[in-house]
């Protein structure tokens, strides 16, 4: 199905699939670029999120900016989004039926997108997308491959914000995402030398 940006953002602003819109300042649908090959999801946004429409601004935002520093990306070379786009109040996980009901817009930002890694932060977005009994502390950092893509999680920044021990593990995943990348990179350009 072709679906355009203004198309999603229109959906997206418009959204009343589930309650979260009734408590909701902004929809925050996600920030980057569109064109990127890297596309990292969190959980849904916080008060910073909601209140400035924008995702991963506030602590969490600082810590993943630092991170995505780390291995050479900022937020104009990487598109952010999350699984849910209205914020779920006093920052509970998003409901599974809130999820299911905002899932469809994460799945046309992807088809828009087209990336070619998807860096799930944290449990949440992992269960969403890799797997419903993905387990963050033992699966996080191993590649999984769906539709073409390359797919891993790593720890949420807000859980290192809690738990500095799992700095090192999530360090280990942000150089695993900067070799695929590179990797992918420089297959496509021999790939096109060869054509
Ligand atoms: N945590 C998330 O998962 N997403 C945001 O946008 C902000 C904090």
């Amino acid at each position: 199905m072709e679906v355009s940006w203004e198309e999603l953002e229109g959906r997206c602003f418009s959204c009343n699939r589930c309650p979260l819109h009734k408590t909701r300042t902004n929809v925050v649908i996600g920030v980057g670029n569109r064109e990127s090959d890297v596309l990292f999801v969190g959980e849904g946004p916080g008060y910073h999120e909601d209140m400035q429409g924008e995702p991963f601004v506030g602590a969490a935002g600082q810590l993943l900016d630092k991170m995505l520093a780390a291995i050479n990306f900022d937020r104009k070379s990487i598109y952010i989004g999350n699984i849910v786009k209205c914020r779920p109040p006093n920052n509970r996980d998003p409901l599974p039926e809130e999820q299911k009901a905002c899932i469809d817009h994460l799945r046309y930002q992807f088809l828009l997108i087209r990336p070619k890694i998807i860096v799930c932060l944290g449990r949440i977005a992992a269960q969403a997308i890799i797997k419903p009994d993905f387990r963050i502390t033992k699966e996080r950092g191993i590649w999984f491959e769906k539709k073409n893509c390359h797919i891993i999680a790593t720890y949420h920044p807000s859980a290192l914000l809690r738990d500095e021990t799992k700095k090192r593990s999530t360090w280990e995943d942000m150089q695993a995402i900067r070799r695929k990348y590179d990797e992918l990179k420089k297959n496509e350009m021999e790939n096109e030398k060869n054509e």
